[in-house]
């Protein structure tokens, strides 16, 4: 029998109706639209409101998945859940999802890489697909950020947007799926990207809620050249790794960060701006969530058809970082 590799079935994605607007942020912290847009490149997020949470997004995108796969959720032997704003912090908001599914065979967990989860879960379920341990997945990138970012830091709080996307990951045929993929990370560099409070190490008290230690921190500017690094690094390792050229690749899909980041990564690489695709302007910074909505979008559109060569990289907080190369 020929080997398989491990590819994309069917994606989904879901994000809340509500929208944060530069000039709604105007009013909240001292900040401008003109500061947001040209430093970051974006114009609105998505906000969940105070009843939504993050495995609803997750599930809704997860059912567009299963649906365009042609599959049920039984079929299913595995959910990851990429997140790091889960619903609560037990049982994991993976097992959450599996069971407003009905994924009644599936394992369901979460995996913790901040914005790098995505292509975290999409590495660990490509070998054991490959080597046919199990035979669907379903990979999931959730997140409900805006209830993680303080509203009075407007460092971080004009980042950050909410939303899910979601990818049934199968069996392929081979020069198909998944080409060469591979995560990396370096806790040395913790606090540049961090929620110190509400753990074991700092457990939640009245100081700590005082002092605002359960909202994200954040370094931007530091974090700023590591990703840029980081998200070239990799993907020139994982381009010749599957043995593809920069001018072979048709699209890249890198984390939604900062169109500044996202231009800096491209023009590393040497791939002309037109195969690099954006949607910052209008989801922000969705963590986990932001390559599997591009990558939905881009399906959509048809910008992704049949036979495309897709470059996915993404960096985040740990910091973690991590690449991928697609065939479709
Ligand atoms: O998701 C993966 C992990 N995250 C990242 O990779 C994020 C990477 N970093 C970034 O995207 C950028 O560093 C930011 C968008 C976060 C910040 O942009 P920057 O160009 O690096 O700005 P900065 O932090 O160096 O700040 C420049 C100035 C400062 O004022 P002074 O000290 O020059 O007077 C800030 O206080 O901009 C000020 N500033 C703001 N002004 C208006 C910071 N945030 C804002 C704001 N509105 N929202």
């Amino acid at each position: 029998m020929a080997e398989k590799n491990a590819g994309i079935l069917g994606m989904g994605h879901s994000y809340p109706e509500g929208i944060l607007t530069n000039a709604d942020l105007e009013k909240i912290v001292e900040t401008s639209d003109e500061w947001i847009t040209t430093r970051t490149g974006i114009k609105q997020r998505h906000k969940a409101a105070e009843n939504e949470y993050t495995s609803q997004f997750g599930t809704a995108a997860a059912k567009q998945a299963l649906e365009r796969a042609g599959l049920k959720p039984e079929d299913i032997d595995i959910i990851v859940c990429a997140t790091t704003t889960p619903d609560q912090i037990m049982p994991s908001t993976g097992a959450l999802i599996q069971a407003q599914l009905g994924a009644t065979n599936a394992a369901g967990m979460d995996v913790f890489a901040a914005c790098s989860g995505f292509l975290y879960g999409l590495t660990m379920v490509e070998s054991m697909i490959r080597t046919e341990q199990i035979k669907y997945a379903l990979v999931i990138g959730a997140e409900v950020l805006t209830k993680y970012v303080d509203y009075t830091d407007r460092t971080t709080c004009v980042i950050f947007g909410d939303g899910a996307g979601a990818a049934v990951i199968g069996p392929v045929n081979s020069g198909k799926g998944i080409l060469a993929t591979k995560i990396r990370s370096d806790g040395r560099y913790e606090e540049q990207l961090y929620a110190p409070g509400g753990g074991t190490k700092l457990g939640t008290t009245h100081e700590t809620i005082d002092n605002r230690m359960h909202f994200f921190k954040m370094k931007g500017n530091e974090l700023f050249k590591v990703a840029v690094r980081s998200m070239a690094d990799i993907s020139a390792e994982m381009l010749e790794k599957a043995g593809f050229s920069v001018d072979d690749v048709d699209l890249v899909i890198p984390h939604q960060a900062n169109q500044r980041i996202t231009d800096a990564v491209a023009s590393r690489l040497g791939i002309p701006e037109e195969k690099v695709y954006s949607n910052i302007a209008y989801h922000g910074n969705t963590s986990s969530a932001s390559i599997p909505i591009a990558l939905d979008e881009c399906i959509e559109s048809g910008k992704i058809t049949e036979g495309s060569l897709v470059l996915l990289t993404a960096f985040g907080g740990g910091v973690t970082w991590g690449g991928t190369v697609i065939r479709f």
